[in-house]
């Protein structure tokens, strides 16, 4: 939904109802700077700032204007919530000095934390803590580099949003992975696959003259979340980017982005020697090709100073690659890495593929072609492997390959765009998707393994760690479509910046920072952020069951799906629903997917007793009478399980209702209209899904469970027409 416009009436009601209640159209994110209302606690916030102190640098030192934008930051931050003008002064004048600098660039400035501090700050990170310097109380926010200090005004302006006490000032903190991506599946003319909320932001017909605003808003969003590259076009590729004209595009966006830290990286579509290079093979081996991108990379670095590297899908649904001449993963991936190698830029080469001409399970496939690499990428040549073998299925087990490259940094992808989740229209909250994946163990080498500690590469000592996640964000004047779905962009760069944070900290943090500090609104949102992923996982693919959804456009139901065009599209392939069970046996029995796992997980889920529930159906086909661990036969627990999603839901429009008049209608109405829409998408998948089942279980539904509205042959006549971010619909 778009609301670029705030009526003259509403914000006339707004103002006589006092800032709370002010006409908000999402726009600030999380960045929102209300004026502190409790006056003595922004008494004492302005009393602990009075000032900006920027001592010149004594030692020269590369600088990207990153302390420029923090002392921007601060002073716009600090206006709104303080409704206090500071100035920017050289030396600290007064007490209350916000003291900004660089250890690198000012000694003076490092002396005053202990080498401890420094070195707990690491590349990115900072020190913020209270200080006397020049004879004054000053607050020290200190990095190691420029980007530190930035990324630490953001952390100082959380800390006042939250309401957090002055008194005891301490904090320290650095990101774990290097490289935080956002990678945006943006194309050239505007579409954004799998995007949910508008139109690209990239304006590239009219880039490079009109730089928009929005790209500034943008980098601000991502640096104060910790996000430091994006990706910024499809991984289902356009050489066109490649080329001057657009390059120049790039760079201009690029000026935008790096004092905000933020590196850009492009898709490079293997074929582009052939398509803009006139050459007659894209063959990695081939001389002439080698020298083709040695020459592209040296013209990229000239135009975008910093830039971060190549993003490749490369022989997975029919985009070109090495294959086609023979040559593996590794040669591709190597050429490309080759080229970046002189400029510090990596090449990220994904591991997403699959052929329907292969006859073993789409899980085995990503597995079976990267595997056997392991050890023949360059060190600056990244696999970077989707959180699940199959596709951000609203529940999947970890990918395999997480346990078995220790030779090659593996970069992890999330998606934060809800392709498989409801997309712009329904509430999931990813925190706690993201937080199981992270703290999934692969138990490679040993026990502990968790894919957080493969990614950050401490398990396996690289020295190049990635993380990356598939935006959400549009040109939708709220940036996400769903105002709610904010908290996924947040949550993934929270996440991605330190692991170890929970999910229940990040929602309860982001809740605070878009609706208030009222607990009255934090605790009902929270509470709802924390449920929504579960709940739409019950309503629509409970126990393992994956690869379900409507056909193309991947939103609603669709279990009844037997033709796509491939059968691995099929949802048929998937449940394997017939008269005597339900589900994809991936034991030895099977596929044998479960081979791919370390042994500790055979054992576990090798045997339906010890499968979580959650993935019971993910590796095994069980029958319709199965006894759960709750005693209850399988049919009655993926029947109460689809019920219990939308009972879910239900309550979450009662916990909405209490909130009206706790924050602006805006925001209020749109979220009610998407929760009623949420609550009849849920009972459609519960329906739908329940009838097609009940062809082959031949069991009434158990106590509880609502009787479906329409017969089976209703649901399955339902049509999307130009559902959003669906590539064939464009
Ligand atoms: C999914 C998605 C595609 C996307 C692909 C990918 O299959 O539906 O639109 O291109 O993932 O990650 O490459």
């Amino acid at each position: 939904m778009r609301l670029p416009f705030v009526s003259i009436a509403a914000m006339a009601v707004a103002l006589a109802a006092g800032s709370l209640l002010r006409a908000d159209d999402g726009y600030r994110l999380w960045l929102r700077y209300d004026r502190v209302a409790d006056e003595s606690l922004r008494a004492t916030y302005a009393a602990a700032f009075t000032e900006i102190a920027l001592p010149a640098p004594t030692r020269p030192g590369f600088s990207l204007g990153s302390i420029e934008a923090a002392r921007d930051e601060l002073t716009t931050g600090l206006k709104g919530l303080l409704g206090v003008d500071l100035s920017t002064v050289s030396q600290p004048t007064r007490d209350g000095a916000l003291l900004l600098g660089t250890a690198v660039r000012s000694p003076e400035l490092a002396g005053l934390v202990s080498e401890a501090d420094l070195r707990a700050a690491s590349e990115e990170g900072y020190v913020i803590r209270p200080v006397i310097f020049a004879g004054k109380r000053c607050v020290l926010v200190l990095g190691n580099r420029d980007v530190g200090v930035l990324y630490g005004a953001f952390a100082l302006l959380r800390h006042v949003q939250l309401h957090e006490p002055i008194a005891g000032l301490n904090l320290v903190s650095a990101p774990r992975i290097q490289r935080r991506l956002l990678n945006h599946w943006d194309n050239l003319n505007g579409f954004v696959e799998r995007g949910y909320a508008g139109q690209s932001l990239w304006r590239w017909f009219e880039l490079p003259d009109i730089v928009s605003p929005r790209y500034r808003d943008y980098a601000r969003a991502c640096a104060s979340i910790g996000v430091n590259g994006t990706v910024l076009t499809n991984v289902n590729a356009n050489a066109l980017v490649l080329t001057p004209a657009y390059l120049q595009k790039v760079a201009a966006l690029a000026n935008v982005f790096r004092p905000y830290g933020i590196r850009v990286y492009l898709t490079a579509r293997f074929s582009a020697p052939v398509e803009i290079g006139g050459l007659k093979t894209a063959d990695p081996l081939d001389p002439a090709v080698k020298q083709w991108w040695t020459d592209k990379v040296a013209e990229i670095y000239r135009i975008i100073p910093g830039f971060g590297g190549f993003l490749v899908k490369a022989n997975s649904e029919g985009q070109p690659g090495p294959q086609a001449y023979g040559r593996n993963h590794a040669d591709g991936a190597n050429m490309l890495a080759d080229a970046l190698v002189p400029y510090g830029g990596i090449v990220m080469w994904r591991a997403f593929v699959y052929d329907n001409n292969v006859p073993a399970d789409r899980h085995t496939q990503g597995f079976s072609e990267f595997q056997p690499l392991d050890g023949q990428f360059r060190s600056n040549a990244i696999v970077q492997v989707k959180n699940g073998a199959i596709d951000f299925m609203p529940r999947e087990p970890f990918h395999p390959l997480f346990g078995a490259m220790p030779q090659t940094p593996l970069a992890l992808e999330l998606q934060i765009t809800q392709e498989y989740l409801g997309q712009s229209m329904q509430l999931a909250f990813l925190g706690p998707l993201f937080e199981e994946v992270l703290d999934a163990d692969t138990f490679r080498p040993n026990a502990g393994s968790t894919i957080a500690k493969i990614v950050d590469g401490s398990v396996d000592l690289h020295g190049i760690s990635v993380i990356a996640g598939v935006a959400n964000i549009g040109d939708d004047r709220n940036w996400t479509g769903h105002p709610l779905a904010q908290a996924n962009w947040y949550a993934y760069g929270r996440l991605a910046w330190d692991h170890q944070l929970t999910s229940a900290q990040i929602a309860n943090e982001w809740t605070r920072l878009t609706f208030g500090n009222d607990s009255a609104v934090v605790q009902p949102i929270t509470s709802m952020l924390l449920e929504s992923h579960e709940a739409v996982v019950n309503y629509s693919m409970p126990l393992g069951l994956h690869h379900i959804m409507a056909e193309g456009h991947h939103y609603g139901p669709g279990p009844w799906v037997d033709q796509a065009g491939r059968a691995d599209w099929t949802s048929v392939y998937y449940h394997r629903a017939d008269a005597n069970g339900v589900g994809f046996d991936r034991t030895k029995s099977g596929s044998n997917a479960l081979a791919q796992y370390a042994p500790e997980i055979q054992n576990l889920w090798g045997n339906p007793a010890t499968t979580p529930d959650n993935l019971l159906l993910w590796f095994h086909h069980l029958p319709w009478d199965y006894r759960m661990k709750s005693g209850r036969p399988l049919w009655d627990e993926i029947a109460l399980h689809y019920q219990s999603g939308v009972d879910t839901v239900r309550t979450w429009q009662k916990a909405w209702a209490t909130l009206n008049g706790k924050m602006d209608d805006e925001r209020f109405t749109h979220v009610k209209q998407l929760l009623a829409r949420q609550e009849h998408d849920a009972r459609v998948w519960r329906d739908a899904c329940l009838l097609y089942f009940q062809q082959f279980s031949k069991k009434p539904l158990p106590a509880g469970v609502e009787p479906p509205e329409h017969p089976l042959d209703f649901y399955k006549a339902q049509q999307i027409h130009f559902a959003p971010g669906h590539p064939g619909a464009h």
